[in-house]
């Protein structure tokens, strides 16, 4: 039997010039320094690039996931990068690592973790996304709509394998003492996964897996910070790894998903509401500390070793994509404070409006009758 290959993307914010816009050239470049000399012995192959102001390592070895010496290796290059945030002054540097001490892996620590581990195929294409000013839930409808509707995959139809559906691990994010977690099979309980995805802010997919082969698809970090530091520190900004073609979703099916641009949560101080708008590699932030970005690079694997990435939202027609979501976040933001355009108050919890409705609260009187 082949050897497996592993797939680890370990993705942190320690950093960022000018507000929460992009890391500094000095910072990725110190990362990007740290994983390939110091990964020499542990890593075959490596991408680290940036969406917005959050580093993303990928990195590919045959150690499985979770590996102590992965995970350790990406944290060090974090904690080298942190210590170039701070001497260059940049806002917000280590702003993802939550934790000091190292305890065999990153989870649970700030940093988002996805991991993939398979036999590699003839041709191993997969997809490496990365999103900004969001939260893990943004993925859940672009994952229903590329594993479960037809009007999305026609491989659903005309595909026998990916017709045999999908098996989802769903995690219940709002549960903080363990990894609580739900199985649910497409087609047949579709209806089920859904009354559990509507839900962004606390059901997460942590994975996908084929009917057909047994074989894991797609991995996504299910990481809440605010969970880990009980209050808002920055927004989850979620990494995700997608198997693609044969028997799973072709690499355009899984993409289709995000021509729509919907609302999801992070907009300014992690609290609003704002469109996904799928950008090109290496994109920074802008307008209202947003909007939401999501990036999407492609690459093949062959024994470990990746191509160059090819941007997939870097096309003619995602401009035109993108001019239409400028739109959208255009219509939410002229609301500004009002009802759908802020988050619920069970994610604004974590933030200062909290002291606010305290003190008011003791202003209130009732009236008599
Ligand atoms: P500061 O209060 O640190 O300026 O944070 C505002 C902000 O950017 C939200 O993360
Ligand atoms: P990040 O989580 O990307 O640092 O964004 C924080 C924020 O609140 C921006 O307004
Ligand atoms: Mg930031
Ligand atoms: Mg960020």
């Amino acid at each position: 039997m082949a050897k497996k290959i592993t797939l680890s993307i370990i993705k942190a914010d320690i950093g960022s010039i000018g507000g929460h816009i992009k890391p500094s050239q000095k910072l990725l470049e110190t990362v990007e320094n740290h994983v390939k000399t110091k990964g020499k012995k542990l890593i075959i192959d490596w991408y680290v690039g940036h969406t917005g102001d959050d580093i993303a390592i990928l990195s590919t070895h045959r150690k499985g996931p979770l590996a102590e010496s992965i995970h350790k290796l990406c944290w060090k290059a974090l904690l080298e990068g942190t210590k170039v945030a701070k001497k260059q002054g940049l806002y917000g540097a280590g702003q993802d690592l939550l934790k000091d001490t190292f305890s065999g892996n990153v989870k649970g620590m700030g940093p988002a973790v996805a991991e993939l581990e398979f036999e590699e195929r003839t041709a191993e294409p997969f997809l490496m996304f990365a999103a900004d000013k969001t939260d893990p839930g943004a993925y859940s409808l672009p994952l229903y709509l590329a594993f479960a509707d037809p009007m999305y995959n026609p491989g659903l139809m005309l595909s026998a394998p990916i017709k045999k559906g999908f098996k989802w691990v769903i995690m219940d994010v709002s549960y903080t003492k363990a990894d609580k977690i739900i199985t649910l099979v497409s087609p047949e309980e579709s209806y089920d996964i859904a009354a559990l995805l509507r839900d962004n802010s606390r059901f997460v997919v942590e994975g996908i897996y084929s009917r057909a082969t047994g074989e894991r698809v797609a991995a996504v970090s299910t990481t809440r910070l605010h969970n880990i530091a009980g209050r808002y520190v920055g927004k989850d900004d979620p990494v995700m790894l997608i198997r693609t073609q044969k028997n799973f979703p072709a690499t355009g099916e899984i993409l289709a998903p995000y021509t729509i641009g919907h609302y999801v949560s992070g907009f300014m101080r992690g609290s609003h509401t704002g469109p996904l708008l799928p950008v090109k590699k290496n994109s920074s932030i802008s307008f209202f500390d947003g909007p939401p970005v999501v990036n999407c690079l492609a690459f093949c694997v062959k024994d470990g070793k990746l191509t160059e990435p090819a941007d997939v939202f870097d096309h003619p027609y995602w401009d035109w994509v993108r001019n239409k979501v400028s739109q959208k976040a255009e219509e939410i933001r002229k609301q500004g404070f009002s009802g759908v355009a802020m988050l619920p108050m069970s994610e604004l919890e974590y933030t200062g409006i909290v002291e606010t409705l305290k003190k008011l609260e003791k202003k209130f009187k009732v009236r008599k009758k």
